[in-house]
């Protein structure tokens, strides 16, 4: 498929998705959305992909939804359409995502950060939601997937004060895994990317699906969900090469991707 507001570039196990209308700091339009939902249920449809990259420009990750294509928007016009309920397609995604975050990522921008798995962060990097400023709150997640990483203390203090959080603050308060020299930024990310990607599909999806149920049922729900995963693993050929290798003292060559 061919994109007009994004990147794609097939790695060996590794869809690299950069968003590219720099000219507006990569604000997320419909269109943009569409694009990377699309992009990401392609890398989910293809074996050789094991995980995705998702990165912006070193000013920007993304300075929001495009609030330009938002300004004129009625309530009933919302309502109806469901505004922002697409970009949802992007959590649903299957396989690992990492955002590689330099620059803003400010509103929508902080919450497609969000939806991804792992968020490695440029010693640059901003995060923000902002959008009280605008007279509206965030509509993407940013009162939910913020409060589970941070807690409701900052959560609440940057949804009500619309500040900015540089990545050290980002980093210890939870919302960022790492934190690198920006030079580094798409090197870590793809190496961190790589190396999922190598292993077996089947147990990094099973995985991510498994610490993403840890949001949403209660802890005995989530521990049964994790025990069944765990045995179903035990199907894979891949289970029998990853013991088989260890046993043996070489590296496991897994199949199922
Ligand atoms: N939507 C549309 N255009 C945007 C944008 C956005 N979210 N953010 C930046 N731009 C555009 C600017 O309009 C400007 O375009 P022009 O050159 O055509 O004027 C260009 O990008 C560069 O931006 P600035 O000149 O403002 O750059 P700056 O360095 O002075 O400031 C900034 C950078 C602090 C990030 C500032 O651009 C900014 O505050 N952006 C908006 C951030 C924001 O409010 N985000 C939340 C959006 S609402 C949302 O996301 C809702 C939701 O949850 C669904």
């Amino acid at each position: 498929m061919a994109y007009e507001t994004i990147l794609v570039d097939k790695r060996d196990h590794v869809l690299l998705i950069t968003l590219n209308r720099s000219s507006a700091l990569n604000a997320l339009n419909a269109q943009m959305m569409g694009e990377i939902s699309a992009a990401l249920a392609e890398a989910d449809g293809d074996p050789r992909i094991g995980a995705s990259v998702v990165t912006g420009s070193e000013r920007a990750f993304a300075a929001g939804a495009d609030i330009k294509e938002m300004a004129e928007l009625s309530f009933p016009q919302s309502f109806v359409e469901d505004y922002a309920a697409s970009y949802e397609a992007i959590a649903q995604t299957r396989k690992p995502i990492i955002a590689a975050v330099a620059g803003y990522a400010l509103g929508g921008g902080c919450e497609l950060a969000m939806m991804c798995d792992i968020i490695i962060a440029a010693d640059t990097a901003k995060f923000g939601q902002p959008e009280i400023t605008l007279g509206i709150i965030p509509g993407i997640g940013g009162t939910q997937r913020l409060v589970h990483a941070v807690g409701k203390a900052k959560a609440m203090d940057l949804v009500l004060t619309g500040r900015m959080m540089e990545a050290e603050e980002a980093e210890s308060a939870g919302l960022v895994a790492r934190v690198v020299p920006v030079d580094d930024l798409l090197d870590t990310a793809l190496d961190a990317a790589e190396k999922i990607g190598e292993m077996s599909n089947a147990a990094t999806m099973m995985a991510k699906e498994a610490v993403n149920r840890a949001f949403e049922v209660p802890l005995a729900e989530g521990l049964r969900f994790e025990r069944r995963a765990f045995q179903s693993l035990f199907a894979t050929e891949d289970q029998k090469e990853g013991m088989e290798a260890f046993i043996e003292k070489r590296s496991a060559q897994f199949k199922q991707r």
